[in-house]
């Protein structure tokens, strides 16, 4: 991780920058060398630097101090144009030996927070084994230290660590990507934040506690690659509020029986993105010592192809009695986390319950790369999840879950069947998990981040490949619940 401090004094060498808001450009000069005021001036206007977020214009002074200086644009100043700012310097000074970045005194520090924030998230890199680091390792933010200040660029650091986790587990091949393997990653990560409890529950307990769904989906898998259920918990005391977070962990999805073509299978080591999720939020919440308990639920599992996998027309009873036909076993998801929510009601019995899961092909269909669909019958949790998406810089959309459609999920053996063929996929599978929130139907929501789970390619704070969407939206809509 990038070394980010407060410091006034002009010790590092390497480059500068200065920001550069889109109402007032030429403001930014205010913070450089009157001396070479003209040159800057010049310099601006030759760009034309409107200021737009994340813009960057590099003025090379060979020779000279500072080499280079750097113009960052801010936009508005709104803590997106400050992510943005924040991601366009880490990648236009990768090469530096160091970075001072020089900002207003008076620069809030939730705009602190997304400069941290778009500086750690967009200089992460995906690594199997230990490699050369860039050689831009450390950045000063020209301002004084303050209890406020140092705070912020701590929240950056909780949400930034939690999401690097969240990314390196969905980065990860599946052939090292096992339930037992998932598991471990998090016992491992647990265990560095105080307060943190993780249950691991293998595949014996979950036979002896009826999570059929789970093992169903799992059965295919070799010997060795068994499904897990994680439970990391929270429990600070004198919480009032208990959240249950429940996140998809489908290590790898060939499809099952119902197999996949290789174009919809090559990425599917990203589909446990929202078991990665989940327990990265908990994680960022107890790193923050938010006062909410949280509970992340995690069932894992590999949806393999074999002798021993579930096949088209097999019946599982659900953690809690509900019965379901397996019409397509390339619709694993929706099994795994009925047990799981099954369980977190009749068990946990939180006041909100949240899920997280790369669901569907129709996400993307419906809303493509960036946007996740978001389902719930709440209007104030979908209204301050939305608040919490925008602020943090993810983006979601909210969809109906149509009572019309309600009806076509009912089998003819079962309850319920787990796949139809009437289209409206991302709804229709929203419709599947509502079956299992029981008293809490008004107080659930249901995120699918099938296609925002990863990037094709680097786009602002995002890397290529995982992304780890849905940390950061849910610890902010955690940190604003605690607040
Ligand atoms: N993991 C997939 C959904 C997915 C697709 C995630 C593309 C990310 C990118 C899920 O298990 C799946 O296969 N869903 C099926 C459901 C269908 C069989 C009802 C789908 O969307 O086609
Ligand atoms: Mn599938
Ligand atoms: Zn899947």
């Amino acid at each position: 991780m990038l070394d980010i401090r407060l410091a006034t004094s002009r010790t590092s060498s390497g480059a500068v920058a200065v920001v550069v808001p889109s109402g007032d450009p030429f403001s930014a000069l205010d913070l450089l060398n009157p001396a070479d005021l003209a040159e800057y001036e010049a310099f601006l206007e030759d760009v034309e630097h409107s200021g737009s977020a994340g813009t960057v214009h590099k003025l090379p002074r060979p020779g000279r101090k500072p080499s280079p200086l750097l113009f960052v644009g801010i936009g508005d100043g709104d803590e997106a144009g400050w992510r943005a700012a924040g991601a366009a310097l880490t990648k236009s000074a990768r090469a530096e030996s160091g970075l001072r970045i020089l900002v207003p005194h008076d620069t809030a520090p939730a705009a602190l927070r997304a400069l941290a924030e778009g500086l750690w998230l967009a200089s992460y890199r995906f690594r199997l084994a230990d490699a050369e680091p860039d050689p831009l390792r450390r950045v000063t933010i020209a301002l004084e230290a303050s209890d406020e200040r140092t705070a912020a660029l701590e929240q950056a650091r909780a949400v930034v660590t939690a999401t690097t986790l969240a990314r390196d587990l969905t980065n990860m091949p599946s052939d090292r990507k096992t339930p037992a393997w998932f598991a471990k990653q998090v016992t491992k990560a647990a265990a560095g934040v105080a307060g943190l409890t993780v249950e691991v529950r293998e595949p014996e307990y979950l036979r002896e506690h009826g999570f059929n769904a789970i093992l169903t989906v799992g059965q295919g898998a070799a010997a060795g690659r068994g499904p897990r259920l994680v439970e990391l918990s929270w429990k600070p005391r004198g919480a009032k509020l208990h959240v249950v977070l429940i996140g998809k962990g489908i290590t790898f999805d060939t499809g099952g029986v119902c197999i996949k073509p290789l174009a919809g299978m090559k990425l599917m080591r990203k589909d446990m993105g929202g078991a990665a999720a989940v327990i990265g939020a908990t994680l960022a919440a107890a790193a923050m010592r938010l006062p909410v308990r949280i509970t992340a639920l995690a069932p894992l599992a590999e949806n393999a192809l074999g002798g021993d996998s579930m096949r088209p027309g097999d019946v599982v009873t659900h953690y809690g009695g509900i019965t379901s036909e397996i019409l397509n076993t390339d619709a694993e998801g929706r099994l795994v986390l009925g047990d799981a929510m099954a369980y977190a009601v009749r068990r946990l019995r939180p006041d909100v319950l949240i899920d997280l899961a790369t669901l569907t092909g129709a996400q993307g269909v419906a809303l493509g790369k960036r946007t996740a669909a978001m389902y719930s019958h709440s209007d104030t949790l979908a209204g301050d999840l939305a608040a919490a998406a925008e602020a943090c810089g993810e983006s979601v959309w909210r969809m109906p879950l149509s009572e019309d459609y309600a009806q076509e999920i009912r089998g003819e053996l079962t309850d319920i069947i787990n796949s139809t063929d009437i289209g409206a996929g991302s709804l229709l599978a929203a419709l599947y998990l509502r079956e299992f929130t029981g008293p809490l139907r008004e107080h659930w929501a249901h995120f699918d981040m099938s296609s925002p789970a990863w990037a094709d390619s680097a786009d602002g704070e995002l890397a290529k490949g995982a992304t780890g969407w849905g940390v950061r939206t849910l610890t902010r809509w955690l940190e604003t619940t605690a607040a």
